[in-house]
């Protein structure tokens, strides 16, 4: 029986490169985003060079029940997914009460709602089979939220506790739940404003395919989660030892625009 590892987000950055790194291992692809031409393009460079199965299927994940929708595809189409990575996500910078909420709104329903769907779906064929792996992508906001990425932060910490949690539940069941969580990554995602702050200024990006490669071992071979560097890791752990109304000056200041 064949088997596939569902990635959606696959079109650009991170999920891009974790799609070519999975093929490079041998994986079969089921791959999701909005952007036709970008997975389709994707389909043939992979094609051009493994010997895998790729397929892609073109959802806005945001939308309503769009977890259900992709599940029932995946079961009508038979395919036997038993890799999963819920990494399809975007984030908005600005003043919160300036920001619009259809815009809040399709962040929490991308970036929570269809991730807790698809991870609820999934985990629970994969605990019948007694195998699977799936991976969310959280991120360093998850440890350290910023002011002017409120609703982001806020999604992020979501992924990370939901996925803390829902692994502890799924110890001994065979199947594994980790979540990546990078620091600035150079992918599309960012806007102009977001790479004026000083806190991308400070902080250089990582490159998209070194990223790709820390979640492809997690992925494969982890457990929990990781904090994608050792910068990072440093930058994770300051709110341990930092006093609330210092904390609250420097992450001000990391999120301002220079
Ligand atoms: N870049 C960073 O600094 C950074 C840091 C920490 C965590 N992350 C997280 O890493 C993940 C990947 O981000 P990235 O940096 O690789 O960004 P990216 O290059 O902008 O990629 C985002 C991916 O999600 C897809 N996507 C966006 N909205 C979608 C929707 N409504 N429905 C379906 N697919 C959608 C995009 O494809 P289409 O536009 O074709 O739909 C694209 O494939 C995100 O969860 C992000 O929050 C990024």
């Amino acid at each position: 029986m064949k088997e596939y590892t569902l990635i959606t987000g696959a079109s650009t950055g991170i999920g891009y490169e974790i799609a070519i790194q999975l093929a490079a291992k041998n994986h079969n692809l089921i791959l999701i985003a909005r952007s036709q031409d970008k997975l389709e393009s994707l389909q043939r460079e992979i094609n051009n060079k493994y010997e895998v199965e790729v397929h892609y299927f073109i959802y806005d994940l945001s939308e309503p029940n769009s977890a259900q929708d992709l599940f029932k595809n995946i079961k009508d189409h038979k395919f036997t997914v038993t890799g999963l990575i819920n990494n399809a996500g975007f984030g908005e910078y600005g003043n919160f009460i300036e920001m619009s909420l259809k815009k809040d709104e399709e962040m929490i329903s991308l970036n929570v709602t269809t991730l807790v769907g698809l991870t609820k779906l999934f985990a629970a064929e994969m605990v019948k089979a007694g195998k699977g792996r799936i991976m969310n992508i959280a991120s360093l906001l998850s440890f350290i939220p910023l002011p002017y990425y409120s609703v982001y932060s806020a999604t992020k910490s979501f992924v990370l506790a939901f996925t803390e949690t829902v692994s502890a539940e799924l110890q001994g069941t065979g199947v594994t739940l980790t979540a990546l969580c990078p620091g600035t990554v150079d992918t599309p995602f960012h806007s102009d404003n977001m790479r004026k702050t000083i806190a991308m200024k400070a902080n250089k990006p990582m490159p998209a395919n070194l990223v790709a490669k820390e979640g492809v071992d997690l992925f494969l071979y982890g457990k929990n989660k990781k904090i994608v560097g050792t910068m990072n890791w440093f930058l994770s752990n300051i709110p341990r030892f930092t006093p609330d109304k210092v904390m609250i000056k420097i992450k001000k200041n990391l999120a301002s625009i220079k």
